[in-house]
């Protein structure tokens, strides 16, 4: 009979528990891809159905969305993933860009050793040494299981047949068409006039493309791309050279894995501050009852916001390409290192910025960058973050290899102590080197709850992304969202300065705001763009995966 109770008591709380977290975005029995656009989600599936694996699928989206969302998608950028083997073996790769080897701590300056505005921003001195084709073809070298030429084929196939114009796409052209134009020239191939509907047709990425399936890494870094490349490069104004081409690498890292109550992280290391601010903020809210308190209550704001504020401080001060600068990341990554940080904190009043650390940061940004989310049917999971820095990197198209390049120099502190374009301002630790990398917020994440495999997630947006993926991960396991809901709920972010809440425009109080106003928090009035685009995948209790997708793009999990 106690038995039968038992067992009955078991039922209840299980279909209890699941009927809170129903799912609401896409579920698949066997693997999914949930990236920025539906053409390179569905072109990672097919390589999956296909029999290939998250490895395989990662080079498909990676260079499909080159193709299809050129907006961030990219070969003249860089990234990083985060892997799990379904073995539970984990990794960290990291082809971030890198500063070209006659790169100059004082680029930027002028002769009074002023940042030049808008010079690491625009033109071909903002351009970093590519690492996104070191970045897939590492990642099909130490994993891959299909031939390279066959996860390439449907991509040249795609870039001729062309991809048809979204409503939201067409904004984001006409939006950036000028800039554009003024960066690359008149007479540029890129469509930079299109409507919703318009189908776009990339023949010369196509051939790029070939070369790269017939002739591997050298088709981009040596030979006829890699000579069309710096001669287009170096007539931009640019100082990257052949030298730098053959000699960028793709490196491996340890990634920064921490445990949050029975969750474990596995997030990416410097030169991205992701998993490491990810920590910090994580560590910091640990010892609080945060599910207590409720989804976007004021005390969970409270929380986040004053965990936020502490971890950006160190973030901006410590951080940097580890194989350039001694990170202390002993004691960055100690729980008493970072639970003192909190020692001043109290839900009766909001903490000054200025007495957490220094430093001066003025604007926001926007949304560049993409992370797409990949588990394949045997339990790979792959987490991927890649970006061109802003929207459509430097603006710069090159149209005899059909695609945009970076501008991720920008990245890099100009000068130590003023900001970049996302508003950071960085110091010694992220000055410019010849062949260094330039420090990022890209947060491609994995966790894993009882040893298994539980959330693959990751989002652009600069540096907003760190609070965007630890809300998402917050939503799912501290307040029960399912997938979907995580990823559409309304998002805030704080990064310690300027020192004032941004809420996105839908979806927060206006008495939770006055609530936080009455115990000293300053709120940015200023029209809110959106915080991130998450695109994530959760292992439900069944193993099924739900996917979610940022409805705040044209993003899209497809799945079987
Ligand atoms: N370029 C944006 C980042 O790396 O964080």
């Amino acid at each position: 009979m106690r038995i039968v109770f038992i067992l009955g008591s078991l039922v209840l709380f299980i279909s209890c528990g699941q009927k809170k977290i129903q799912p609401t975005g896409v579920v698949s029995k066997n693997a999914m891809v949930v990236s920025a656009r539906e053409e390179a989600s569905k072109i990672g599936l097919e390589i999956l159905k296909q029999g290939g694996n998250a490895f395989d699928a990662m080079v498909a989206t990676e260079l499909a969305l080159a193709v299809a969302y050129p907006f961030a998608g990219n070969l003249g950028g860089g990234g990083f993933m985060v892997y799990r083997k379904n073995d539970g073996s984990i990794g960290a790769l990291d082809y971030r860009e890198k500063a070209p080897i006659a790169a100059k701590r004082d680029m930027y300056l002028d002769s009074l050793g002023n940042v030049i505005p808008g010079k690491s921003i625009y033109g071909g001195l903002s351009i970093g040494v590519p690492g996104t084709i070191a970045g897939v073809f590492e990642t099909h070298r130490a994993f891959g299981s299909l031939p390279i030429k066959e996860i390439i084929a449907p991509i040249i196939e795609l870039a001729e047949t062309g991809v048809v114009v979204t409503k939201k796409q067409a904004l984001r052209l006409e939006k950036y068409r000028e800039a554009i134009l003024r960066e690359t020239g008149e007479q540029t191939h890129f469509y930079n006039q299109c409507i919703e509907g318009d189908t776009l047709r990339y023949q010369a990425l196509a051939e790029t493309l070939k070369q790269i399936s017939k002739e591997g890494l050298g088709g981009f870094y040596e030979g006829p791309v890699a000579d069309k490349l710096v001669d287009f490069i170096q007539d931009k104004g640019g100082i990257i050279t052949k030298k730098d081409l053959l000699s960028y690498n793709a490196a491996w890292r340890q990634p920064v894995v921490f445990n949050y109550k029975d969750l474990k992280l596995i997030s990416m290391s410097p030169p991205s501050s992701g998993g490491v601010t990810l920590y910090q903020m994580f560590k910091m809210m640990e010892p609080y009852k945060l599910s207590d308190y409720g989804h976007n209550s004021q005390k969970y704001v409270q929380l986040f916001t004053e965990a936020a504020r502490r971890a950006y401080a160190d973030r901006n001060y410590f951080l940097g390409d580890p194989d350039f600068v001694d990170i202390p990341l002993d004691v960055l990554l100690t729980k008493s290192y970072v639970e003192n940080r909190m020692d001043n904190f109290s839900f009766d009043k909001a903490t000054s910025s200025s007495d957490i650390g220094h430093g001066q940061i003025k604007i926001m940004e926007s949304q560049e960058t993409t992370h797409y989310s990949i588990v394949d049917k045997e339990g790979n999971a792959v987490s991927v973050t890649t970006t061109l820095n802003g929207a459509y990197g430097s603006k710069i198209y090159c149209d005899e290899l059909g695609f945009f390049l970076n501008n991720e120099m920008d990245d890099f502190s100009a000068k130590p102590g003023a900001p970049n374009m996302f508003g950071l301002t960085g110091a010694e630790a992220n000055s410019i080197a010849p062949g260094k990398r330039m420090l990022s917020s890209m947060t491609p994440t994995i966790v894993e709850k009882d040893d298994q495999l539980y959330m693959v997630v990751g989002s652009p947006g600069g540096s907003t992304i760190i609070t965007a993926v630890a809300q998402t991960i917050m939503n799912v396991y501290e307040f029960d969202l399912s997938m979907q809901e995580a990823v559409n709920a309304p998002r805030l972010h704080h990064q310690w300065k300027p020192d004032y809440i941004i809420f996105e425009t839908e979806g927060f109080s206006e008495d939770l705001k006055d609530g936080l106003k009455s115990v000293g928090y300053k709120i940015n009035t200023d029209p809110t763009p959106i915080l991130g685009k998450v695109d994530a995948i959760k292992v439900l209790v069944n193993g099924s995966l739900e996917g979610g997708a940022d409805k705040r793009g044209d993003d899209t999990a497809v799945g079987y």
